[in-house]
């Protein structure tokens, strides 16, 4: 059985990123016959929250994390594509709920969010982790960016990951104290995860995290 080392130890082959012009087709609504980003996103986003959403496209979720943090609260959205953050301003524009929403435009190995330790509540990985090149880094970025008890919503694609992948990708956001705290929603089209931040300690020789 692979572990989380030897999955992402492979000679490396850039993951394939999905390109910019398929974000309108992202943001479809027929989308939404598949996926209601309200549903998902209703019980864990709370006004006045900061969310951080890593990989946001054009925003076919965002639209709603921007609706439930309402005036106080304030969304982060990193991509690695600038055309994606085009349309995304563009949408949220439309809908009176830009104010709410920073985007950022990070680079393939740095998340460029070093400046957002210990602020968010809630990070938001959809269908994003599986084309990073270096996951174990975007995850230990995020996991610096979370308040204590934060948390992380993990959704991957099942046509695009298989279960041993997520598995290995589970046990990296683990090494960053991010433990699987609720059972797992299965869904036939994705496999979903929400994560909580927990205090790590070091054992004697320091090296080896272990979950408090
Ligand atoms: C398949 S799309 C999903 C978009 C959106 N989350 C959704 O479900 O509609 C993946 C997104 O992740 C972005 N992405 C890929 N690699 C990234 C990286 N290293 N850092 C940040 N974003 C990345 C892509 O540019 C794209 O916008």
């Amino acid at each position: 059985m692979q572990n989380a080392t030897s999955h992402f130890s492979k000679p490396h082959h850039p993951p394939h990123r999905c390109p910019w012009w398929i974000g309108w087709a992202l943001v479809s609504p027929l989308r939404r016959l598949r996926e209601k980003p309200e549903v998902l996103l209703a019980p864990l986003i709370q006004p006045g929250q900061r969310i951080l959403e890593i990989g946001p496209g054009m925003g076919f979720f965002t639209t709603t994390l921007a609706e439930r943090v309402g005036d106080q609260g304030r969304v982060v959205c990193v991509d690695v594509q600038p055309q994606m953050l085009s349309g995304l301003r563009k949408r949220l524009r439309r809908r009176g709920l830009d104010a709410r929403v920073e985007t950022r435009v990070c680079t393939a190995t740095d998340l460029g969010i070093a400046d957002l330790s210990g602020s968010i509540d809630v990070a938001i990985l959809i269908h994003v982790l599986h084309e990073m090149a270096d996951p174990r880094s975007a995850l230990k970025s995020i996991a610096s960016a979370l308040k204590p008890r934060g948390r992380v919503l993990l959704i991957e694609p099942r046509g695009h990951v298989k279960s041993e992948q997520f598995e290995a990708e589970l046990a990296i956001a683990g090494e960053f104290g991010l433990v699987d705290t609720h059972p797992p929603v299965e869904t036939p089209n994705r496999l979903t995860r929400l994560l909580t931040m927990v205090a790590l300690s070091t054992d004697d020789a320091g090296t080896t995290p272990r979950v408090k």
